[in-house]
């Protein structure tokens, strides 16, 4: 049980009110830049994978959409929920514990979203905890999207989107052939350069080996990245 000594971390974000639990992720800029492309409509049925404390659910069930948002971190399934159960959308929002597709089988939605683990992660270096399960992506970063792309076509109703972020490193091209492989319209909705996340640092040389398409600088240490908002749409 948590003591008056343990802090509580909040984040207040379009005037909803999210508690951050031990172990969940705080919402980050790639948090912000995937939310503020996520545009929801009333009635719509919509999957987040890897909810964390649940901005995006939270947002999408505030619009009026129905939710339902999964993560393989049981502390970030109890966090989301009580961020739904704080922000008065419980009743729209439900919140399931299960790696990528497994809590959903056999629904569809008229948009999957996610902003997912994706930094590269060499060989003997992943672990098993929940900050690695934020941040991870397997050794090409790609490990949980390709999942989540593979899937799609099966989740999404006809005319939906399947939308994701991407670091500029794993490739802007190799996401659209994805995409196109799976059967989905490929097209980048959003775009921003932000600060180079601070794990790439650790795991540069074995980022720069993957950056196929040549975004990062070849020396010395980069400040930046670019990422993408991605978006692939099941035709009608
Ligand atoms: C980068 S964090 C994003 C959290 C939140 N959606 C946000 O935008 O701030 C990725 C989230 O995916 C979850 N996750 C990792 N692997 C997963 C999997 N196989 N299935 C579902 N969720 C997963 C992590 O626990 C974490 O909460």
């Amino acid at each position: 049980m948590a003591s008056a000594d343990d802090g509580l971390l909040l984040f207040v974000y379009r005037g909803a009110l999210f508690k951050i639990a031990e172990g969940v992720q705080v919402p980050k800029a790639g948090t912000l830049l995937f939310c503020r492309h996520l545009a929801f409509q009333p009635g719509e049925r919509v999957l987040e994978l890897g909810t964390g404390a649940g901005l995006a659910a939270i947002l999408a069930a505030r619009a009026g959409s129905k939710v339902v948002a999964t993560d393989v971190v049981p502390a970030a399934v109890a966090c989301a929920r009580e961020n739904a159960v704080l922000n008065g959308v419980v009743d729209k929002v439900e919140v399931k514990l299960g790696d990528c597709y497994d809590p959903v089988a056999g629904l569809t939605f008229d948009l999957i979203c996610t902003n997912p683990p994706q930094m590269p992660t060499p060989t003997g270096r992943d672990r098993d905890d929940p900050v690695a399960a934020a941040d991870n992506g397997g050794v090409n970063g790609w490990e949980i999207l390709d999942r989540a792309i593979r899937g799609a076509p099966r989740h999404l109703a006809p005319g939906g989107r399947l939308i994701f972020t991407i670091f500029a490193f794993l490739g802007q091209k190799a996401a659209m052939s994805k995409l196109e492989a799976a059967g989905l319209v490929p097209r980048i909705i959003g775009r921003e350069v932000q600060a180079f996340p601070r794990i790439g640092y650790e795991r540069l040389d074995h980022i720069r080996s993957l950056d196929v398409e040549g975004v990062l600088p070849r020396t010395g240490l980069p400040t930046t990245v670019e990422r993408f908002v991605v978006q692939g749409t099941k035709p009608s």
